[in-house]
């Protein structure tokens, strides 16, 4: 019988046990048991693909540590991410950027080149985004410093996505009219490309945020991460924030996700007191 014909094996409650503790050993991605028929049918279009005859074959495939191995995880994780993204999906939090970025302006503070990180980013909106607003500040106060988005994702397919820069109308809704008047070029399909100056400043690279500690030893001025802590258990999600705060100049900017971290705290960190944005301020001393 064709493969596409028979229905779908379910993953028995051990099989579904194993699947979650590599995804979350390996990706930090924790599964709820509600996600079963969904992480089934995921697994089970690659493993059909692949031509293994059942999830215990395919799991000892992904699981080994050759290089076929590990290009088959990479395209099993591009279907596992939730890639979930839009434009300004928290506006709040990126005109926060704006505000603070236009603050070192005034000040003349402005420290060497302006450096900001969007990590799990997804298709490239989040950082393009970022890249808009910081476009924006430098344009408006006509100085020309060097400024870069440095956009990280675990998952290649996204990167792509995120390096051509088309998107949809259906996907440009957030961006306002004057800002797509400025950053966004109509292509004739009736998509919308970012303008290459936009795109010449966001570098996509792929990397796996849970190993935070081994990222460049870069100090930035901004991180940016939303949307990805909140897939992880408490302990790392802390875990991860505290090794980012090393990655901070003095007085750098560290932006979650309203509500994704409740219990974490950093000698080193302050919270700022907008109640809209969960930011964090990185104390110079
Ligand atoms: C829901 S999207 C959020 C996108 C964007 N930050 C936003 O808020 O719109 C989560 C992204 O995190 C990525 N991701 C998941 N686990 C990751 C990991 N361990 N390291 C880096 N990226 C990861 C996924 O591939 C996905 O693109």
């Amino acid at each position: 019988m064709a493969w596409s014909l028979r229905t779908l094996p379910t993953l028995n409650q051990d099989q579904f046990a194993q699947w979650g503790k590599l995804l979350e050993e390996r990706t930090g991605i924790q599964l709820v048991f509600q996600q079963k028929a969904w992480l089934e049918s995921q697994i089970y279009a690659r493993l059909r693909d692949m031509g293994f005859e059942d999830y215990d074959n395919y799991y000892q495939f992904v699981a080994e540590d050759s290089i076929d191995s590990k290009l088959e995880w990479a395209r099993l994780i591009d279907r596992i991410a939730v890639k979930e993204t839009s434009f300004f999906r928290h506006r709040e939090s990126i005109e926060y950027v704006r505000s603070y970025l236009q603050q070192q302006i005034n000040n003349q503070s402005l420290q060497g080149s302006f450096d900001v990180w969007s990590l799990g980013c997804a298709t490239g909106e989040e950082p393009y985004s970022l890249a808009m607003v910081v476009n924006d500040c430098f344009e408006l106060a006509a100085i020309s410093p060097y400024y870069g988005i440095t956009a990280m994702d675990i998952s290649s397919s996204a990167l792509a996505a995120g390096r051509k820069g088309r998107y949809s109308k259906r996907r440009t809704e957030q961006v306002k009219p004057d800002e797509a008047k400025r950053y966004l070029q109509a292509c004739t399909d009736g998509s919308y490309e970012v303008v290459s100056k936009l795109r010449d400043r966001v570098c996509f690279t792929q990397s796996n945020i849970i190993h935070a500690r081994q990222l460049p030893q870069v100090s930035v001025d901004v991180i940016f991460c939303q949307n990805l802590l909140v897939y992880f258990r408490r302990w790392l999600r802390r875990d991860v924030l505290n090794a980012l705060v090393e990655r901070l100049k003095p007085g750098g900017l560290l932006i979650v996700g309203l509500g994704e971290v409740m219990d974490w705290e950093h000698p080193e960190m302050q919270r700022t007191d907008d109640d809209q944005v969960q930011a964090y301020v990185r104390l110079n001393h």
